[in-house]
């Protein structure tokens, strides 16, 4: 292995954990991240994707990109192709206590790729190395780049930007291991991160299909990559960014959680969205929220559908509850 911990640092504030909460658009919110940090308080946590000109130019940027006290370190991540646009995002947001900005070439979406924004950046080199000079130069906190391996199979750029990354003054990239055309389809090359890892000396974030605690052992040790990029895993498992930086460090897959207080911890995360979100905002978010968190728990089909029609928390609450009573029956059956 390459890195010894730290492999991040700004100031006082270090990034102790091999792996750190990955952004995700309509995930990583303030409820979410907490819930992470529950157990990870010397991991890093980013926000979900900000288009950098809407946060240059609103007024209620609070309202925008919160962060709370138990978020820091936390990275902001900007899309945007204008290199001028995201330097001041990137100023803006050092204002507000950043530990740092992750630039985003990797979201494939459409309408973002439309833009020239996301992945369509993989596709102009040029213009990547523009946004990484502005932006190195305006802030004195670590700029980071997320990457997709290339737009296709037959334009694989991940050393390439990993190298450009490095020459312009970058302090991280992370990669996930898919082409833009791969979509979330197929698996993630790890080759690719490996290969970054081996060429440049700044750490690499490796992602893709990191689901479990062995998982992440495996990519650390076959790409020598410095740090973990958790993404989906993560849902409905808030707990897993600890599990693996606890099993990589000592062998022991913890914590760990019986069904019961897993139903416990929705009821928290539950609480969170209604207090960021009010009431409707919560229902919405804890339908996909709750989806997750039940999905491979005993008899939970039906417990899902009836949430999906609930229109209070108070309901969703009681729903949980009792889903709850039926799988302490289950577990007494068992004894
Ligand atoms: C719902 C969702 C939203 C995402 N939003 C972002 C984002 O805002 N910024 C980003 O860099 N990657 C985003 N990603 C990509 C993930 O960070 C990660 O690179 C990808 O999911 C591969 O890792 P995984 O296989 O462990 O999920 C998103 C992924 C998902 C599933």
């Amino acid at each position: 292995m390459r890195y010894n911990l730290p492999y991040l640092k700004y100031k006082d504030k270090i990034v102790n954990s091999r792996a750190v909460l990955a952004p995700m658009a309509g995930v990583t919110d303030i409820p979410f991240r907490k819930m992470v940090r529950k157990w990870t308080k010397d991991s890093l946590v980013f926000t979900e994707m900000i288009n950098s000109t809407t946060f240059v130019q609103s007024r209620k940027i609070e309202e925008i990109a919160k962060a709370t006290e138990e978020d820091h370190p936390i990275i902001y991540q900007f899309s945007g192709s204008d290199p001028y646009m995201m330097a001041k995002a990137a100023e803006r947001a050092q204002k507000i206590g950043a530990f740092g900005v992750d630039i985003n070439m990797g979201c494939p979406t459409s309408k973002i790729v439309k833009k020239g924004d996301g992945a369509d950046l993989l596709r102009d080199q040029k213009r990547a190395k523009e946004i990484f000079e502005e932006m190195v130069k305006s802030v004195d906190i670590p700029i980071s780049v997320k990457i997709r391996s290339g737009w296709d199979d037959n334009s694989i750029i991940a050393v390439e930007y990993a190298q450009l990354a490095e020459a312009c003054g970058l302090a991280a990239i992370a990669i996930h291991g898919r082409t833009r055309v791969q979509l979330y389809q197929g698996e993630a090359n790890w080759e690719y991160i490996k290969q970054a890892q081996d060429a440049v000396n700044i750490p690499v974030l490796g992602s893709g299909d990191l689901w479990t605690a062995e998982d992440a052992k495996r990519m650390i040790d076959y790409t020598g990559c410095a740090g973990l990029w958790v993404a989906r895993g993560c849902l409905g498992n808030p707990w897993i960014v600890a599990q693996m930086d606890n099993y990589i460090k000592t062998g022991k897959i913890e914590p760990n959680f019986s069904d019961i207080e897993k139903i416990d911890f929705m009821l928290e995360h539950l609480a969170l969205m209604v207090d960021y979100m009010g009431e409707r905002g919560a229902i919405l978010a804890s339908r996909k929220h709750v989806a997750w968190c039940i999905k491979n728990l005993p008899d939970s089909e039906l417990v899902r559908r009836n949430i999906n029609t609930l229109l209070t928390h108070i309901e969703v609450k009681d729903a949980l509850k009792s889903y709850q009573q039926h799988l302490y029956a289950l577990s007494a059956s068992k004894n």
